[in-house]
This record gives structure tokens, C-alpha cells and sequence, in this order.
């Protein structure tokens, strides 16, 4: 099925596995002696997540929102809209928030707005994938997997329309898949 819809591979699962343990480590290191809320932001980045947090051994917790995306289209419509908020509170605390990509960059713009409100000790990005030539509005991502080109890419928790999230890898997507 992948082979059929896919361009071609782009990250392997080996690449991923690498990168997500040097990720946490940093992410150990950095935050030794704390307890941070690692907050995933559904459902992109679900795959990412569970594998970046079993790598982190810190007295941490866990936590998850949900915002709109594209729908079925490729481009972001810069309104972003909260399904799901998290159930914890984060005033005094410290947070990571985990995304699968930063794209135009109004999702996590939005998310660290809506989280600066409430008056968290301090708020980080870790983001698995970066593409910064579609950047719309500034974001620092404080944690960055991979950047990527100006490709649309699935898999390892990406989606389009809602499928692919499974493929256990990341590849760029055919673009006779959307743009038919
Ligand atoms: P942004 O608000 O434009 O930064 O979009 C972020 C969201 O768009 C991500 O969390 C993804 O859900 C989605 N997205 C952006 N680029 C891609 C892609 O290449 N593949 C799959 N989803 C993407
Ligand atoms: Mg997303």
C-alpha cells in the first residue's frame, strides 16, 4: 500500500529512533531535578510522543489538547481552533509541549499564546519535524527532530485526510494523492 501513494522515503524508522533518543536525553538532561508536564498536541504527534517519553526518565506527566487541522486540504487556513484542552492546570509548572511538524507555524503560535496565559514557570516546543520555508508566523522550537523541505510528508503519526498516520516512517506523499 505505502508504495503506492508514497514518493519516496524520507526518514527511515532507524533515523527516527535515533534522533527521538537523542532527543529525550537532551530533554533529561536539561530538565534534571524538575518534573515537567509533557503535553502531546493529538493527533499528529501520538507515534512521536509515546516513543520520545519512554526514553525520558524524569518524574514526568502527561497531558494532551487537540486543535483543528487542515481537514482534508495541504495548507493551513491560519485559524486554529481548540477541540480538546488539557485537563491539568500548568500555572508553576514547566511544559514541553510535543507536535508532529511546525508548518506556517499558527498552530504552536496559538497553543504557546493560549498557554502563556496561564502562568506556567516555562513552556518549551519539541517538535519532530520542522518546515521552515512554509513559515507564516515566527515560532521558537526549542527541541526540532528533523527539518524537512517544502514537501508534504506522512507517516510515523502525519497524516493526510487522515490516513497514513500508521506507515512507521516518514515519506514524502505523491502529489497525484492530493492533488486529484
Ligand atoms: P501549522 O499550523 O501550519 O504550523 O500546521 C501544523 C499542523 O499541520 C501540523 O500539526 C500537522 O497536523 C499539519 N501539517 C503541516 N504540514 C504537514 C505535512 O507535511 N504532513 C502532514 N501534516 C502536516
Ligand atoms: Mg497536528
Amino acid at each position: 500500500m505505502y508504495n503506492e501513494v508514497l514518493e519516496k522515503t524520507l526518514i527511515t524508522e532507524e533515523q527516527i529512533q535515533k534522533r527521538v533518543t537523542e532527543l529525550a536525553k537532551q530533554i533529561e538532561k536539561d530538565y534534571a531535578g524538575k518534573a515537567p508536564i509533557i503535553v502531546g498536541v493529538l493527533k499528529g504527534s501520538v507515534l512521536f510522543y509515546t516513543d520520545l517519553i519512554r526514553q525520558i526518565d524524569l518524574p514526568l506527566t502527561v497531558d494532551f489538547m487537540s486543535i483543528s487541522s487542515y481537514g482534508a486540504g495541504v495548507n493551513s487556513s491560519g485559524e486554529v481552533k481548540i477541540i480538546k484542552d488539557i485537563d491539568g492546570k500548568i500555572g508553576g509548572k514547566d511544559v514541553i509541549i510535543v507536535e508532529d511538524i511546525v508548518d506556517s507555524g499558527y498552530s504552536m503560535n496559538c497553543l504557546l499564546k493560549l498557554f502563556g496565559t496561564r502562568s506556567p514557570k516555562s513552556v518549551k516546543v519539541c517538535a519532530l519535524l520542522d518546515k521552515p520555508s512554509r513559515r507564516e508566523v515566527p515560532v521558537k522550537i526549542d527541541y526540532t527532530g528533523f527539518q524537512v523541505a517544502n514537501e508534504f510528508v506522512v507517516g510515523y503519526g502525519l497524516d493526510y485526510d487522515g490516513l497514513y498516520r500508521n506507515i512507521p516512517f516518514i515519506g514524502v506523499l505523491k502529489k497525484e494523492v492530493y492533488e486529484k
